[in-house]
């Protein structure tokens, strides 16, 4: 895999804005939803509800409605978040868990697609916000593990999310009771999930479960959520998940599990977050200071409040030093934050640097700004939209002191 930067050092200068930021490149998502809706073109209904939180600035939501997704949200801020964009109704999936009532009846009012979390649930729904004519349930499949895939979100038996199989079918039972017209089927197994087979192996796992529920309750589902966490190379040696590959196999399972058996009506849909914006976000960062002691730090302008990823992780996210090439030496990059762990890198080969380098950090397009905090009174940065010419358009301006103070009252002091 090869980290290209789409800007050079002198277009960074001429857009003359203060570091650190981040700037996403819209036409390389656009190409890249593009792609990703094509691929998946011939499966009845398909849609990506983006995963708000991977990037929740309305701008970037705005393309990706124009190119027809819709969106995954999580919480009330993300429903709003939404809204503000235009995408209402069952344009919106809305999966949360622990679910506060007002979320329920927020997402009710504007007829969002509630996917629920728990059984228990379905009596919270009901008593705050009243039934839905379309319903979901998020799958929890336990130790029923899809085949291939060592990329799960934890191990599902331990993971707090979804429903077991019995409380499924128990589920739909009681909402056909209640009422409820449509049905869905979620599951989130994976994350930044690079083999094509765990890809194609959710689907088997839910297109098994849609024809048992149909089995045991009669109800023909409408849809099935395979979830986001398509994976994007991080290192220089991922290799790119093959869509084409993933579309094809999954085609396969649909055309021998469901059309075989009579409900070809099935509707695909995803929410993937990452996959969509990830690889075309950059963090762009300033050389604030060298520092050599037992090893050799540069000190950036940014800190981890930037893109976590690297400190809760050990996540690798590629650097290059705009204007310079070759191994010059090894460093660890640094953020402020009074954290050991605040490095973008650690032990990384890099160009010779020198105070006020530029220095541009990968795949910032996904669960980076999102994972923003305020820990130590770090400011979050602002957020820049590359335009086809070069130039940059401002998405989101950076915090001031005055919006990290704006809950207090320092007048009662
Ligand atoms: C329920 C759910 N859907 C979708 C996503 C998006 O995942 P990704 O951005 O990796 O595709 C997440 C990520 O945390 C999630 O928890």
């Amino acid at each position: 895999m090869e980290f290209n930067v789409p800007f050079t050092k002198d277009q960074v200068k001429e857009w003359n804005v203060p570091t650190p930021f981040h700037v996403y490149d819209e036409k390389a998502i656009v190409e890249n939803a593009k792609k990703f809706l094509e691929a998946f073109s011939w499966a009845p209904g398909f849609k990506n509800y983006y995963a708000v939180k991977a990037c929740p600035n309305p701008y970037i939501i705005k393309i990706l409605k124009a190119l027809g997704m819709g969106t995954d949200c999580s919480s009330l801020p993300e429903l709003m978040i939404s809204e503000k964009v235009g995408i209402t109704g069952e344009e919106i999936m809305f999966t949360s868990n622990d679910t506060p009532a007002e979320e329920f009846v927020y997402a009710k009012k504007i007829g969002a697609i509630i996917n629920l979390d728990d059984i228990s649930h379905i009596e919270s729904l009901e008593k705050s916000a009243g039934m839905p004519e379309l319903i979901c349930f998020r799958y929890n499949p336990g130790p029923l593990k899809v085949t291939g895939c060592d990329n799960v979100i934890g191990n599902p038996e331990d993971a707090k999310y979804g429903f077991t199989k019995e409380q499924l079918i128990e589920g739909y039972n009681i909402c056909k009771e209640k009422g409820v017209k449509r049905f869905g089927l979620h599951t989130m197994v994976v994350s930044n999930e690079l083999k094509e087979e765990s890809l194609i192996q959710t689907a088997r796992l839910l297109f098994e479960v849609v024809l048992e529920i149909k089995e045991k309750t009669g109800i023909v589902i409408e849809f099935v959520n395979l979830g986001g966490g398509i994976g994007i190379p991080y290192k220089l040696d991922d290799k790119p998940v093959a869509l084409q590959k993933v579309s094809e196999g999954i085609k396969k399972l649909y055309d021998e599990l469901i059309v075989a058996n009579g409900i070809d009506g099935l509707k695909i849909v995803m929410e993937n977050g990452r996959f969509i914006t990830g690889p075309y976000g950059y963090l762009v960062m300033k050389v604030r200071h060298m520092k050599h002691i037992y090893k050799d730090y540069v000190g950036m302008d940014a800190c981890m409040t930037d893109n976590m990823r690297p400190a809760i992780y050990g996540a690798y996210h590629h650097i290059n030093v705009l204007g310079k090439e070759g191994n010059g030496h090894k460093y660890d990059v640094t953020g402020s934050l009074c954290e050991n762990n605040d490095k973008f890198a650690i032990d990384r080969v890099l160009p010779e640097i020198e105070v006020g380098d530029i220095l541009v950090q990968h795949n910032d397009g996904a669960h980076t700004y999102a994972m923003g905090f305020n820990y130590n009174g770090k400011l979050r940065s602002a957020e820049y939209l590359l335009k086809e010419d070069g130039s940059i358009e401002q998405i989101r301006r950076a915090e001031t002191t005055d919006d990290l103070f704006a809950t207090l009252d320092f007048s009662k002091l």
